[in-house]
C-alpha cells in the first residue's frame, strides 16, 4: 500500500501529497469556516496511517474528534462518492492529549535551562537592555553548570545577581537594579499566565511525541491550546520554537527518507512569528530549513499568507488555499498574495479560483518526485474518516485513561529528583568527553601541567572566585547544580 496521502480531488483526479516529499513543510490557509481544521485533520489521518507519527496543536478544540470514529453524514457520503474512496472506512485514530495547563491532556513541561535565553527574552517581550541580563543570568548559571529548572530558579538567580551586582560587572556587564525589577515584574505575569506549571520537571521528552500504535499508525499528539491562546499566545509561541528547537537539536541528520518521522501542525502560525524580534525570526527561518534534513515536516496554518515572513514561506512545499474573501482591500491583499504564492503566472485565474471555492474545497499544489510544485488544482477535499468537532469532555478522558503515558507526567518531580534526574542527563553526555579528556591527559602530563600552572593568571581566579561565591549563595537559595559547563543551540536551547 502506498504511504502517499490523499487530499481530495475533482473529477477522477487524485490530489496526492507525497510521503517521500512531506518534510519539504506545507501551509494551510483560508478565511474562517472555509475548512482549514478538516484539512489538516485529513492530512494527520494520512500521515497516520502512513506510520507517520503527527503533533497539532487544537486551537479550538474542535480536532479532537479525531480520537473517535465519524459517523454516516450526507456530506461525508457525498465526498466519498464523489471521490471514489474505495477504502475510506470510518474510525478513531490513536491519539494522545497534551495540555499546559494539565487541565484537559498530559502536562507538558520544560525547563528554563531548556528553554534558553533567547525564546524566553522574546516570550517575556524584554527589551535590549533586559534581555542583555537575561542573557548575562544564563551565562552565569551556563559557566557555573547550574540548572535554572522551574521560575523560582530564575527569580532566586536574578535576585543573587542584583545583590551582587557590583562583583558581577567586570565578567557580566552592568546589571541594573531597575533591569532585574522589570524582568521580576514579567515573570510575575507569567507565573499568573500559568507558566508556573509549564517550567519544571519531569520535561517533555520528544521519543513520546515520535511514537506508533500496534497496527504500526503514527500517534497523533494534539496540544490543546485554547486557554493557551486566549491567556498567553506568546507561551503558546514560545513553547512551539522550543519543540521544533529540541526536534533539530536532538533528531540526528535523515537525509530525504521515503517518509518523514514526524510532522508538525502549528495553528495560528502568525503568532510564532507577531511581534518577535528579527534576530529570532531569523533562527527560526533558519531552524525551519534545517530540521527538513532531521525528517521532520512543518505544516503552518493561518488564515493570512502574509502573516508569515517570506523567507519562511518560500521554504513551504505543499500549497493547500480554502477561500479567500475579497470584501474589504485588505482581504484584495490577501487575496493577491495567496495568488501569487503559488509561483505561477496565471494569479489572475487563481484567484478567481480562491474566491469561488465552496467550504471544504482548495486550490492545492503538491511538490512533485523531484521536489518541483505541481500546477494549482481545484480540489474537493477528502472528508475525515473520525469525527468532524470536538470530543466531549468524557470522552477526553476516555483517551487519557487509555493513555500508555498515563502517570507518566503526572505529578512535578520534588527538588531532590528532578536534581537527580538532570544531573545523571548531563552527565551521561559529559562522560564521553570526559573519558576523551582524560585519555588525552594521561599522554600529556607533563603538557598539561605546565598548562594549568599558566593557567593560574590573576584575571582567571578572580573569576574562579566570583563563580564560587555564587555557587555557594545560590546552592543555598537554589540547590542544584551539575558542574559541567552548559552548551547552547540555534535557538538557544540546552544540547545534550
Ligand atoms: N473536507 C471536508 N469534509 C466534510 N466537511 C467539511 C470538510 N471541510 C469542511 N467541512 C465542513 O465545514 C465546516 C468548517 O470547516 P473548518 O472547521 O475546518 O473551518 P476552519 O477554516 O477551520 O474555520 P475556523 O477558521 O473558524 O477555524 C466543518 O465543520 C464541516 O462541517
Ligand atoms: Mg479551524
Amino acid at each position: 500500500m502506498s504511504n502517499d496521502i490523499q487530499i481530495g480531488g475533482r473529477d477522477g483526479i487524485q490530489v496526492t501529497q507525497l510521503a517521500s516529499q512531506s518534510n519539504r513543510h506545507g501551509i494551510i490557509t483560508g478565511a474562517t469556516g472555509t475548512g482549514k481544521t478538516v484539512t489538516l485533520q485529513v492530512l494527520a489521518e494520512g500521515f497516520s496511517r502512513a506510520g507517520v507519527p503527527v503533533f497539532a496543536a487544537d486551537v479550538k478544540g474542535d480536532l479532537s474528534g479525531i480520537a473517535t470514529a465519524g459517523k454516516p453524514h450526507k456530506e461525508v457520503d457525498r465526498r466519498v462518492k464523489l471521490l471514489a474512496l474505495g477504502a475510506y472506512q470510518q474510525r478513531a485514530y490513536p491519539t494522545l492529549l497534551w495540555d499546559v495547563f494539565a487541565e484537559h491532556g498530559h502536562p507538558v513541561r520544560t525547563t528554563i535551562s531548556e528553554m534558553g535565553p533567547l525564546i524566553l527574552a522574546a516570550l517575556l517581550e524584554l527589551n535590549e537592555t533586559q534581555s542583555g541580563i537575561l542573557y548575562a543570568c544564563f551565562a552565569i548559571a551556563d559557566d557555573q553548570g547550574m540548572l535554572l529548572l522551574d521560575l523560582k530558579d530564575l527569580r532566586a538567580t536574578l535576585s543573587w545577581m542584583g545583590d551582587h551586582a557590583k562583583e558581577l560587572r567586570a565578567d557580566y556587564g552592568n546589571i541594573s537594579p531597575a533591569s532585574l525589577g522589570a524582568i521580576q515584574r514579567r515573570l510575575l505575569v507569567l507565573q499568573e499566565q500559568g507558566a508556573n506549571q509549564f517550567f519544571g520537571e519531569p520535561a517533555l521528552q520528544i521519543e513520546d511525541l515520535m511514537i506508533n500504535d500496534f497496527s504500526g499508525n503514527g500517534v497523533i499528539s494534539l496540544l490543546h491550546s485554547e486557554k493557551l491562546l486566549r491567556e498567553s499566545p506568546k507561551l503558546y509561541a514560545a513553547f512551539l520554537l522550543w519543540l521544533l528547537s529540541e526536534l533539530f537539536e536532538e533528531l540526528p541528520e535523515a537525509g530525504d527518507l521515503d517518509k518523514p518521522k514526524l510532522v508538525l501542525f502549528f495553528d495560528e502560525a502568525h503568532l510564532l512569528f507577531k511581534g518577535m524580534p528579527e534576530s529570532l525570526v531569523d533562527k527560526i527561518e533558519q531552524v525551519v530549513r534545517l530540521v527538513r534534513s532531521k525528517a521532520v515536516g512543518v505544516y503552518f496554518v493561518t488564515q493570512n499568507t502574509s502573516d508569515l515572513p517570506e523567507s519562511v514561506l518560500g521554504q513551504l512545499g505543499l500549497k493547500i488555499a480554502h477561500a479567500v474573501r475579497a470584501f474589504t482591500p485588505k482581504d484584495r491583499k490577501t487575496l493577491r498574495a495567496v495568488a501569487e504564492g503559488f509561483r505561477n503566472d496565471e494569479a489572475l485565474n487563481i484567484s478567481k479560483m480562491l474566491i469561488e471555492l465552496g467550504t471544504g474545497e482548495a486550490a492545492v499544489s503538491p511538490l512533485n518526485e523531484d521536489g518541483a510544485p505541481c500546477s494549482v488544482q481545484k480540489a474537493v477535499i477528502a472528508p475525515p474518516e473520525s469525527r468532524i468537532g470536538p470530543l466531549t469532555i468524557e470522552e477526553r478522558e476516555v483517551v487519557l485513561k487509555r493513555s500508555p503515558l498515563k502517570g507518566k507526567y503526572k505529578t512535578t518531580i520534588d527538588r531532590e529528583s528532578a536534581y537527580e534526574k538532570l544531573s545523571a542527563r548531563a552527565e551521561k553526555a559529559a562522560a564521553s568527553e570526559k573519558a576523551e579528556q582524560s585519555r588525552k591527559a594521561q599522554e600529556k602530563v607533563q603538557q598539561k601541567a605546565e598548562k594549568q600552572e599558566r593557567s593560574r593568571q590573576p584575571r582567571r581566579s578572580n573569576r574562579q572566585g566570583i563563580g564560587e561565591a555564587f555557587l555557594k549563595s545560590t546552592m543555598r537559595s537554589i540547590g542544584r547544580s551539575i558542574g559541567t559547563k552548559l552548551v547552547r543551540g540555534i535557538l538557544g536551547s540546552l544540547l545534550k
